[in-house]
């Protein structure tokens, strides 16, 4: 059995909201044929994923006035089009594991994986076409801009791999595009859909944008220190695949002669061998690149919180705040 929750706390506030997602999710893709499209498709969605999208969809929904209901398709468009991105990522980074499983190009084939992405896209315009509001014209421009960054900023990822100097600045106009944008669009979707001032919206945008840059630099940190079980995926993936992350290039500005070669080896190359990873996060430790990522993860979380300010007090704007807390402070 799990832990009761008290019913009026952030925490309940959250599962109720769940719950809805989970069961919107599960109902959306019944059994059509062909199995080899739908099975896939229904795979990818019953993952363990934290939800976080549509969660911040449907709290900025709420602080805006609008029941969860009339916002849950949306919500589900947006899980729908992360989970459209997982499955492509996964091809992009040769990743073998998501959510503690086997992904789909592995456990099927690539044009599976393809083929089954191009669904949950179409899926995810579709889910947002049911959206009863007059903001929708507004929500699927907005939603076409932030697909169009987030194209972006998985080609500028694919691009660092084997571009020599990278500086943090390009990394964090990248994930501003790869991961910011759709956080930022599901905050900005929840104002929209309440009618909010322009200000409102735009103060939600940032508070994205902060999330974003947080919750990126962090998955870049967990890649390398979480716990193998929970993290669903090989810990160290990012090293051996030579990918320019925060901890990378932070490492690179900072190490001295032998800890350059090292690392410059890793960046001009193709990555690291796995029993490399213990010694690169051991330079990288001794070198403050962990607590320095840390840092920069708790300094965005900070900014993220006080832009949500913006918004009046209200039960969805307090859980709204735990939720950035919770994400600062996840293993997974
Ligand atoms: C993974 O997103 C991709 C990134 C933007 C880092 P999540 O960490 O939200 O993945 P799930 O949905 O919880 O599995
Ligand atoms: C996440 O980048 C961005 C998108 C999926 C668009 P990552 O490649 O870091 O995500 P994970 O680590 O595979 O979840
Ligand atoms: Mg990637
Ligand atoms: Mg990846
Ligand atoms: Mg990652």
């Amino acid at each position: 059995m799990g832990v009761a929750v008290e019913p009026h706390t952030p925490a309940a506030h959250l599962d109720r909201l769940r719950a809805l997602v989970e069961e919107g999710l599960a109902g959306l893709v019944p059994a059509p044929t062909p199995e080899r499209l739908y099975e896939p498709v229904r795979y990818v969605l019953s993952g363990r994923g934290k939800r976080l999208r549509p969660l911040l969809l449907l709290l900025s929904a709420e602080a805006h006035g609008v029941p969860a209901p009339a916002a849950l398709p949306a919500a589900l468009g947006v899980e729908v089009f992360h989970n459209f991105t997982l499955v492509h990522d996964d091809i992009m980074d040769h990743s073998d594991e998501r959510r503690g499983r086997p992904t789909v190009h592995v456990r099927w084939s690539e044009d599976t994986a393809i083929l089954a992405g191009d669904y949950l896209l179409a899926l995810s315009y579709d889910l947002l076409a049911r959206t009863e509001s007059p903001s929708l014209a507004r929500l699927l421009r907005r939603y076409g801009a932030m697909v169009t960054a987030l194209c972006e900023g998985q080609t500028l990822d694919k691009a660092f791999e084997t571009q020599p100097a990278v500086t943090v600045a390009d990394y964090l106009a990248m994930i501003d595009r790869k991961t910011a944008a759709l956080l930022c669009w599901a905050l900005e979707a929840g104002a929209l859909l309440g009618g909010a001032p322009a200000g409102r919206v735009e103060a939600l945008g940032q508070a994205g944008r902060h999330l974003g840059r947080a919750f990126q630099i962090q998955d870049d940190l967990l890649d390398l220190v979480a716990d193998d079980g929970r993290w669903g995926k090989p810990v160290g993936g990012d090293l051996m695949e030579g990918k320019k992350t925060y901890l990378l290039l932070t490492a690179l500005e900072r190490a001295g002669a032998d800890d350059d070669a090292f690392f410059r080896r890793i960046a001009e190359g193709t990555g690291l061998p796995p029993s490399d990873v213990a010694d690169a996060r051991e330079r990288m430790r001794r070198l403050g690149v962990l607590d320095a990522a840390r840092q920069a993860v708790d300094e965005h979380t900070e900014a993220g919180l006080s832009a949500l300010d913006a918004l009046p007090e209200s039960p969805a704007r307090t859980t709204l705040h735990w939720l950035f807390r919770r994400m600062q402070a996840r293993l997974h």
